[in-house]
């Protein structure tokens, strides 16, 4: 047993009872540095005699030897303590529950919307889109509607404010699509253009100053207006269903000649207003550099709110534009 074992034994009980890292490193001086007993012993060395020395170093050596690695093991014990309470209160609950989330839908308009597209790309129709804001040769003109006309007024509108004025507008129907489509593609020509317009109209219960419509154009050879009776006809019974009558009111448009009121029938035996159609006026084809000789063709529009609102029975159209997510969440 060595003379120096009680300061081994000492060391020892004194890194056994260090409770973590930081009172372990304030006690190391203590116990390796050249403070420590066993370097006070070291230096008493120096008094013995020579082969004494040899010994007692050789012993102290060791001694120290075992000191340093009994540290060394606790460090790393109380290091892998340490770093296993940091890794548990740092990790994450992936099991966590939070408090069932809801799947959203898309709103009402979007999904009229939707199936809009989805019938009428099933009778062979491409979809169209043009801009909100249009200039007055699209919003009017080249419908056949000359600024002096009376139609305008049904048409009126809220004018941007850029270059000449009453020369920039939100357009007041979807109709300027059939010009744009016209003027960009070549017939024959079947698009549906829905989108969002703008009329000075005040909201009531069947009116929004912003709403959306969808307009519809063929042009071909040979397009008579059973054809478009026939299309608003098979469109209807698609979407409200096959006991849905249509019937064509002799209406005007400046854009359309003749032109025609689409009503549907309700279960209650009255007609409802659902849309505006007719076959093409020349002056609209001639607009767009055709030949009213060569090609006809007959365009529709109908309000997608009011499509919506009929097809849901909405009894007030601003339920669609007030956000009330109670009202929404139902369809
Ligand atoms: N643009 C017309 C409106 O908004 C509807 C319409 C479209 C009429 C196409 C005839 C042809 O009232």
């Amino acid at each position: 047993m060595s003379r120096f074992q009680s300061l081994v034994d000492e060391a020892i009980a004194a890194i056994d009872s260090a409770a973590d890292l930081s009172s372990l490193n304030e006690l190391r001086p203590r116990l390796v540095g050249k403070k420590s007993d066993l370097a006070g012993a070291s230096r008493s060395l120096g008094a013995m005699d020579p082969d004494e020395r040899k010994v007692a170093g050789q012993e102290l050596n060791e001694c120290r030897d075992v000191v340093q690695a009994h540290l060394d093991t606790r460090v790393d014990v109380l290091a892998s303590e340490a770093r296993k309470v940091q890794l548990e209160a740092e990790r994450m609950d992936l099991t966590e529950l939070v408090g069932g989330m809801r799947r959203g839908h898309y709103h009402l308009i979007t999904q009229a919307r939707d199936r809009l597209e989805d019938i009428f790309t099933g009778m062979g129709f491409t979809v169209a889109e043009g801009p909100e804001v249009e200039t007055a040769w699209y919003n009017f003109e080249a419908l056949n509607i000359p600024d002096w006309h009376p139609a305008r007024g049904a048409f009126d509108t809220i004018f941007v404010n850029l270059g000449e004025p009453e020369e920039v507008m939100l357009r007041s129907h979807t109709s300027p699509v059939q010009i744009r489509t016209m003027e960009s593609q070549k017939p024959p020509i079947y698009i549906v253009a829905p989108g969002r317009t703008f009329r000075t109209d005040a909201a009531d219960a069947t009116h929004l100053p912003a709403f959306n419509q969808i307009e519809g154009l063929v042009i071909d050879r040979g397009i008579t207006f059973g054809d478009l009776a026939g299309t608003i006809d098979s469109f209807v019974k698609a979407f409200f269903g096959q006991e849905v009558k249509t019937r064509l009111r002799p209406s005007y448009f400046p854009f359309t000649e003749p032109s025609a009121e689409v009503d549907i029938s309700l279960p209650d035996g009255s007609w409802l207003e659902l849309a505006g159609c007719g076959m093409l006026h020349p002056n609209v084809l001639r607009n767009c550099g055709l030949d009213p000789d060569e090609w006809q063709g007959f365009a529709f529009g109908f309000g997608i709110d009011r499509l919506a609102s009929m097809r849901y029975q909405l009894d007030d159209i601003r339920e669609l534009v007030n956000s009330d997510v109670r009202f929404l969440s139902q369809f």
